[in-house]
């Protein structure tokens, strides 16, 4: 079987070189030719633990990569669609990208002799796939959902920092769709892919969209409650929330993950995923009222970090401030969305002097603040004369922070936002969120 993938973002350049590696015949297609060159050149495009050596492999094996969609149509009896869904301005869901891969497909199959399954892995609102996918894939086709091509919805859950292994071994394959023989072929596809005992579940299109934000939203709610108990414990003497969270997490109905206090969730899915339901809800007649205060908490967060630094410094004003960790999260690159790059915005506005370190996100920062932030060669460096250091992604490098680093600090005032030197026992002025002094 000839597989397609359109759209070589995180989802599908992983998958990609994902079945490339196992050997299974795989045409990657994208449009931007910039992005073609550095795959076929071996690289990834961003920063991904274990993606390159993956995609390596995948080339040198059963890996094609093409901008030619027509081609990979004409090809291929398994398409996933792969192709990104980011914000508009307004916040909503745009789709201008997944409609135009559509069509494309639709002109694709036009004069085609195949009858593939096209499989919607991008992020969509409930309905999309056949409300607006599949009316036009049929109406640049001149084809019908079920006699020229089938269409089955596919989410996705991979985490960034983590594509390779949650493409290798998903918690849940759902799959959406109303012709049983196009799901089964789907299942035996994955089945053959993973070998190993995997968890399915078939339903509807509509509903295996709305699991993706069911899902992105819980995880989200989450982090805003912990992170709500969070700031109750700081006002505490004594407590942690680590501890809390511990305790709490041990219960069965609840579960300790995701319940790791913070500056908040960031990143190219949650914020977006949440406020695409908001929009989405609010349109449909139901009034998201707990979707809306876990965005509120998620905003507070940085507020209480601004807060915490103008109570310790008196004002930001004119203050050495230094930012560890740019990305939304660990073993990441990507900034989108990132609560530093909010903090250093909100910081730059009240004339604080910034500097920032992180051990991949440098060059996506560089390009939103050119030169109105110092960019650190190396992590002690971007301590030395500051008033203040503010610890804001989890990277390991931070965790190995000791007395000696902080030497050349000109106050030596910590804000730790995850708590990662709480155990430390540091000769330096110390606050962290979710922990009474
Ligand atoms: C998320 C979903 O987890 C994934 O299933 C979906 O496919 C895409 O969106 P991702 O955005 O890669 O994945 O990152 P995730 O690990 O969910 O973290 C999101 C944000 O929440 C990060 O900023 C992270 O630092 C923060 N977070 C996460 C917390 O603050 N506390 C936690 O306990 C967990």
């Amino acid at each position: 079987m000839q597989v397609g993938i359109i759209g070589l973002g995180a989802v599908g350049l992983s998958f990609a070189s994902v079945l490339g590696s196992k050997g299974i015949s795989v045409i990657g297609m994208d449009s931007d030719l910039k992005k073609i060159e550095k795959i076929t050149s071996k690289k990834s495009p961003f920063f991904e633990p274990k993606l390159d050596s993956f995609l390596k492999k995948a080339l040198s094996k059963s890996l094609e990569i093409s901008s030619d969609i027509e081609k990979t149509v004409k090809n291929c009896d398994l398409i996933f669609l792969t192709v990104g869904t980011p914000k508009s301005k307004s916040g909503f869901i745009d789709l201008s990208m997944i409609k135009n891969a559509s069509r494309n497909i639709g002109i694709s199959l036009r004069h085609s002799s195949k009858k593939p399954i096209i499989v919607v892995k991008s992020t969509v609102i409930p309905g999309t796939t056949i409300n607006v996918i599949k009316p036009l894939i049929e109406k640049t086709s001149r084809k019908k959902d079920g006699k020229g091509f089938e269409i089955l919805a596919n989410p996705e859950f991979l985490r960034e920092g983590n594509v390779i292994d949650d493409t290798l071994k998903p918690h849940l394959v759902v799959i959406g769709g109303s012709n049983k023989n196009s799901i089964n072929r789907l299942k035996k596809f994955y089945h053959k892919l993973y070998d190993a005992k995997i968890k399915f579940m078939t339903t509807n299109t509509q509903t295996a969209e709305m699991i993706k934000y069911a899902n992105n939203s819980f995880l989200a709610t989450k982090i805003s409650f912990i992170n709500q108990i969070s700031s109750l414990c700081q006002s505490i003497s004594g407590i942690s929330i680590d501890e809390v969270a511990e305790g709490i997490g041990v219960d069965p109905r609840i579960g300790r993950l995701f319940l790791n206090a913070g500056p908040g969730y960031g990143g190219s899915c949650l914020p977006k995923d949440l406020e695409t339901i908001i929009q989405f809800s609010s349109k449909s007649g139901a009034n998201p009222i707990l979707l809306k205060a876990v965005q509120q908490i998620n905003d507070l967060q940085i507020k209480q970090i601004v807060r915490l630094l103008e109570k310790n410094l008196g004002t930001v004003r004119n203050k050495h401030i230094t930012i560890l960790g740019l990305s939304f999260k660990e073993n990441s690159d990507d900034i989108r969305e990132s609560r530093s790059i909010e903090l250093i915005k909100i910081l730059l506005k009240k004339k604080s002097k910034i500097t920032v370190h992180d051990p991949k996100a440098m060059k996506n920062t560089e390009s939103i603040f050119k030169n109105k932030i110092t960019y650190a060669d190396s992590l002690l460096k971007s301590l030395d004369n500051c008033h203040c250091v503010v610890i804001m992604t989890p990277w390991k490098i931070y965790t190995k922070l000791k007395n000696n680093s902080f030497k050349n600090m000109k106050r030596k005032l910590i804000i730790d936002t995850r708590r990662i030197l709480s155990r430390k026992n540091l000769n330096v002025e110390y606050f962290a969120l979710g922990m009474g002094n």
